[in-house]
């Protein structure tokens, strides 16, 4: 009754952001990832019959907050293998958490697993995904490896999972995290998401533009284009970013390292190195690379001003069991 598994975060770079149905967690958008090797999630689950409620930790403390979204995800999968049993659960993230690092898509994807396989449920990567987005709609994502595509929900009854385009070898880009914070975001994505929804003019704009992006973007990665990915990529994120500043009040997730690091990659880029940015809800500035840019990139980004720390990562397998510490 105990399994570890573990997950590493992926980066959007067409992105999700808005629902068609919270209570399902649909998403209104269509999103395209890549999924990281070198940042990890590791999720101990056991249940055991003698305890009176779930208990969570991460990186080794209690952690309360945390434990109402876990318990939820749990009970999906108790209802599923008709097991009434609470579980311990343990968390650990090799990187910080809440700062606009996707530390929700792998948490949600590893403890999806961990508990299926300890539950002794027989679960195809479809169904795990669909389960780790009733958590969080970037976890469908972290189920698989290398390029991934989660598509928009077109009605209620839409249980979108991920689907997998390409595998991380197919076409090794590669993405260096620049760190300009170390400190966790204030306004978290799914509020963010419904404060956007509900107020901003912008909305209905950025829903209907998205299915164009999508197959724009689908079609640079399936013929390895890295000029077309760069420039719909560039454009799904800064369109994101325009609607997150015209919700109200505005969402405002970048800092002035966040801002030089973007006029930093897009002057490598005028003097032809291969790379472009994406930015999620965090200060955080990702740069995906052509594996020959990528020490340029990163040695460019560590000096930029306000920029505490750079992480360089392949891309990266999908969700797995691992071995319990
Ligand atoms: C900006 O998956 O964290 O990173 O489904 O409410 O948990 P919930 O949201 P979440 O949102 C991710 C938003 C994003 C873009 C993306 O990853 O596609």
């Amino acid at each position: 009754m105990q399994a570890t598994a573990q997950a590493q975060p992926n980066v959007a770079l067409i992105k999700y952001w808005g629902k068609l149905d919270p209570a399902r967690n649909l998403p209104a958008t269509g999103s395209l990832s890549v999924t990281l090797d070198a940042l990890w999630t590791r999720t101990r689950v056991a249940f055991d019959p003698t305890l009176t409620t779930d208990r969570f930790s991460l990186n080794g403390r209690e952690d309360a907050d945390g434990l109402g979204r876990v318990s939820q995800c749990l009970d999906r999968l108790r209802r599923l293998a008709d097991v009434p049993q609470y579980a311990v659960v343990e968390s650990c993230n090799n990187f910080p958490t809440g700062a606009g690092l996707a530390s929700s898509a792998s948490g949600f994807a590893a403890l999806v697993a961990a508990a299926a396989h300890a539950l002794g449920l027989a679960l195809d990567p479809p169904a795990l995904s669909r389960l780790a987005r009733r958590s969080s709609g970037s976890a469908a994502r972290s189920v698989f490896g290398g390029f991934v595509l989660l598509p928009a929900a077109v009605s209620p009854e839409d249980d979108v999972p991920a689907e997998p385009l390409l595998d991380e070898h197919a076409w090794p880009l590669e993405v260096v995290v620049a760190v300009t914070a170390q400190t966790s975001k204030t306004i978290g994505s799914t509020e963010g998401m419904r404060r956007t929804a509900d107020t901003s003019a912008f909305y209905e704009a950025w829903v209907s533009s998205n299915g164009p992006d999508l197959s724009e973007a689908r079609g640079a990665v399936m013929s390895r284009d890295f000029e077309a990915l760069t420039s719909v990529s560039e454009r799904s994120c800064l369109k994101m970013h325009g609607l997150m500043l015209s919700a109200d009040p505005g969402l405002v997730y970048w800092n002035g390292a966040t801002v030089e690091c973007i006029h930093r990659i897009r002057e490598l880029r005028r003097r032809g190195t291969g790379v472009f940015f994406t930015l999620d809800a965090g200060p955080q500035v990702k740069a995906v690379c052509l594996p020959g840019s990528t020490e340029e990139v990163s040695r460019a980004l560590a000096d930029t001003p306000g920029v505490m720390d750079v992480m360089v990562s392949r891309l990266g397998r999908g969700v797995h069991l691992a071995e319990t510490p």
